[in-house]
């Protein structure tokens, strides 16, 4: 099993997610012989737009999961603003958490970020947990890691594929990680590289998932892998 993630962060409204996933129902109808049953394809978009993805891929009966950007680390109550792991829940089988844009703007740190996948798995979401170097500690009971180098993100410069799987092994060391996950200026042209290398069991997205072609494109590549 492979994983792709798209994660369109702070971006799209209602209208553009609805455009979105109409033409991915139309890759696919148009498509009907690709393969897909070997990938996990995700996406992860801002909370406001979670019911209405999930509406749209139950009635295009598309092969997607959803996921979302962040959780609380906060259970129900008087937290203004946060969004619990049981909200998500009711659309999204995933969450990620620890992105390096929450640790850097939002200030988050490794216990609050701890906290988060207590109440992520609480409520049996799937954490996706984001580190950018070997100094980020992984929370326990975490199984899917993303490593995501600060300099890769948004630069259009990926780091090698056998920089990213060195560190994949380097985390599997740790027996409780299952996949790791590479992230990181990932495009439909080198997205294989990173399917490929060793250790590597999938990408997260950014900028590459916003459009619904591109995005396309690298599910493509992607099933031949
Ligand atoms: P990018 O972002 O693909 O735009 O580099 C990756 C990420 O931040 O998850």
């Amino acid at each position: 099993m492979k994983y792709l993630i798209a994660n369109w962060k702070s971006n799209k409204n209602s209208q553009e997610v609805e455009i979105w996933f109409s033409q991915m129902k139309k890759k696919f109808t148009e498509n009907p012989a690709i393969k897909i049953d070997r990938l996990e394809i995700i996406i992860c978009p801002p909370y406001p737009y979670l019911p209405q993805a999930a509406k749209l891929i139950s009635k295009y009966q598309l092969h997607l999961k959803l996921g979302a950007q962040d959780v609380s680390s906060f259970p129900a109550g008087s937290y203004t603003g946060a969004v619990t792991a049981k909200m998500i829940a009711e659309y999204a089988a995933y969450t990620i958490i620890g992105h390096s844009e929450r640790r850097k703007y939002f200030k988050e740190d490794e216990t609050q970020l701890s906290a988060k996948v207590i109440m992520a798995k609480d409520e049996g979401l799937i954490p996706v947990y984001c580190i950018a170097n070997k100094q980020n500690q992984i929370p326990e009971e975490v199984t899917i890691v993303a490593y995501e180098p600060v300099e890769a993100i948004g630069t259009g410069t990926a780091e090698t594929p056998e920089k990213a799987s060195e560190m994949a092994m380097a985390i599997k060391q740790n027996k409780d990680i299952k996949s790791v996950l590479y992230g990181g200026s990932v495009k439909p042209v080198n997205v294989n590289q990173y399917l490929k290398a060793n250790g590597v069991d999938g990408v997260l997205v950014g900028g590459a998932s916003l459009e619904a072609a591109t995005f396309w494109e690298m599910i493509v590549n992607a099933s031949s892998v």
